[in-house]
């Protein structure tokens, strides 16, 4: 059986619903059940349901063969995986956040709150713009709101979070999807049992 981890809450409906389409059918319902380890009906694949930040290290440690997380997540770890394939899933926008007309690239130096510390580090030194990360796990928007930081770098999805806390985009940094991602020895040894998944994951779009 070949195991596959799926983050919890929002992306999880979606990942679900592109493994049915792929052809496979789950003895448990995603939505409902408080199960953390779901299998298909054929016994061919098991989901695993964990953290977004815990796949890769899951997936790296061959305790599971693959996962389908997040482009953020998978900048954000130090893993050694191999990345397989890009979904339409889990679309989305990493992005500089803060009040309206805030000129952040005429600063001189800037506190940033974020999740995403890699990435942040790495779009700021490109700028050339000195600054100060403030790392933080969540509610990021927070951040400006009551004075921890200047601005926050963070996914936007809807943008509903940000308009409705009063804050707007100032820059977009890149697009993020959601990515399959494979443990290297896994992929090459069980490569046979792997293909046929691997042919219907490659040949579905969701
Ligand atoms: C993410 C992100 C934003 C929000 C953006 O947070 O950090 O806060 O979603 O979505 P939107 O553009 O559709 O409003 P998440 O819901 O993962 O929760 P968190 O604040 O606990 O990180």
């Amino acid at each position: 059986m070949i195991t596959i981890a799926i983050c919890k809450g929002r992306t999880a409906k979606q990942a679900i619903k592109f493994l049915v389409q792929c052809g496979y059918e789950f003895k448990d319902d995603v939505q409902t059940t408080r199960k953390l380890i779901i299998e298909s009906t054929d016994n061919k694949i098991q989901v695993i349901l964990m953290k977004g930040q815990d796949i890769p290290i899951y997936v790296d440690a061959g305790v599971v063969d693959m996962g389908l997380v997040g482009k953020d997540t998978l900048c954000e770890s130090d893993c050694d995986v191999y990345e397989i394939l890009s979904l339409d899933i889990g679309k989305c926008k990493l992005a500089v956040a803060g009040y309206a007309n805030f000129n952040f690239k005429s600063k001189k130096f800037l506190k940033i709150g974020t999740k995403y510390p890699t990435m942040t580090k790495a779009y700021f030194k490109a700028l050339g713009i000195r600054h100060e990360i403030v790392e933080l796990s969540g509610s990021v928007e927070l951040a400006p709101l009551i004075g921890l930081s200047d601005v926050i770098v963070d996914i936007v999805e809807t943008g509903r979070t940000l308009s409705e806390n009063d804050l707007t985009v100032l820059e977009d940094i890149c697009d993020i999807s959601s990515k399959i991602i494979a443990n290297k020895l896994h992929f090459k040894t069980k490569y046979a049992e792997n293909e046929p998944i691997i042919n219907s994951l490659t040949s579905t779009k969701l």
